[in-house]
């Protein structure tokens, strides 16, 4: 008898609390303020102008993706990025003792994708931060000829010049595009929509990044969830994500562009 009348309250003291701790996080959720919607800033903006209202406009937009700060100009971004490119024992290593192991592995990631119809012999291939262009020699070993890289720094005849937020290329030039370079992006929404605009309807989007390690000291953002990328990708759908082992990177996901376009209405 004594257990249950000292339960009983306990009980109601439980009951209580929990009701008002449920009330504290309603109104807690209730008062964050929306998300706002995903917007590009693409047309509006060049490459030239400062960064600072641009990276805090992509900070708010996608709390998982952050722009480092530190580059107050385009310039300067690019000046880093070519000490990575240029470096002449990076560059050694790169077509050296990199070169044989680096093919083979981007080699049996491309024949999985084309074992899964994602890319074919005939596919116009493009790499993006090709560097010296092991991904590309790895297409063309497994008998995707058309293919090429683009960088900052051309290494002929497999990678020409080119910069991914402003791509060297007409609109719907590719089949397939691979990258591993995403968290080297200024402007990720550029990055992603350059590959949007050179993609042809129904072509492939292989980016390789990484979700739950930091990369290099060279990169310009930080990814923490696949969330963002959907987001950017305003003109496809998701293929599929699986977890990789590519150079650091542990992630990979898949897109393809729509093959209609959903314009016309604005
Ligand atoms: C694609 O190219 C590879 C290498 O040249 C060849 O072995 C394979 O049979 C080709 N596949 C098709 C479907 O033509
Ligand atoms: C692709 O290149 C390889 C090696 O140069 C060649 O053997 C093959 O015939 C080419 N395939 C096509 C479809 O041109
Ligand atoms: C290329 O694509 C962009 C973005 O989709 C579009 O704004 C532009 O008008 C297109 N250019 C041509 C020549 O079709």
């Amino acid at each position: 008898m004594k257990t249950t009348q000292t339960i009983k309250p306990l009980i109601l003291k439980f009951f209580l609390l929990s009701i008002s701790l449920s009330l504290a996080v309603l109104f807690l959720l209730l008062s964050l303020p929306p998300k706002s919607p995903s917007s590009s800033s693409f047309s509006s903006t060049s490459l030239t102008t400062p960064l600072t209202q641009q990276q805090q406009q992509q900070q708010q937009q996608h709390s998982d993706l952050r722009i480092r700060p530190g580059y107050s100009t385009y310039d300067l971004y690019i000046k880093k990025q070519l000490d990575k490119t240029l470096n002449p024992k990076l560059r050694e290593i790169w077509t050296t003792r990199d070169w044989k192991r680096k093919v083979e592995v981007f080699g049996k990631f491309f024949d999985e994708l084309r074992a899964k119809k994602l890319l074919s012999n005939d596919s116009k291939a493009l790499c993006i931060g090709a560097r010296v262009g092991q991904e590309v020699a790895a297409l063309k070993g497994i008998g995707v000829n058309d293919s090429v890289g683009i960088d900052l720094v051309p290494y002929p005849p497999l990678v020409i010049k080119g910069d991914f937020h402003q791509q060297p290329f007409n609109n719907e030039s590719f089949d397939f595009e691979f990258s591993n370079v995403f968290d080297h992006a200024l402007y990720p929404d550029k990055f992603i929509g350059e590959i949007e605009r050179t993609l042809k309807p129904g072509g492939i989007c292989v980016l390789h990044v990484a979700i739950s390690r930091r990369s290099d000291k060279y990169s310009a953002n930080d990814l923490f969830s696949i969330g963002p990328l959907k987001e950017m990708f305003q003109d496809s759908e998701i293929v599929h994500v699986r977890k990789v082992d590519g150079f650091g990177l542990d992630t990979e996901v898949v897109f393809r562009k729509k093959k209609k376009k959903k314009k016309q209405s604005s």
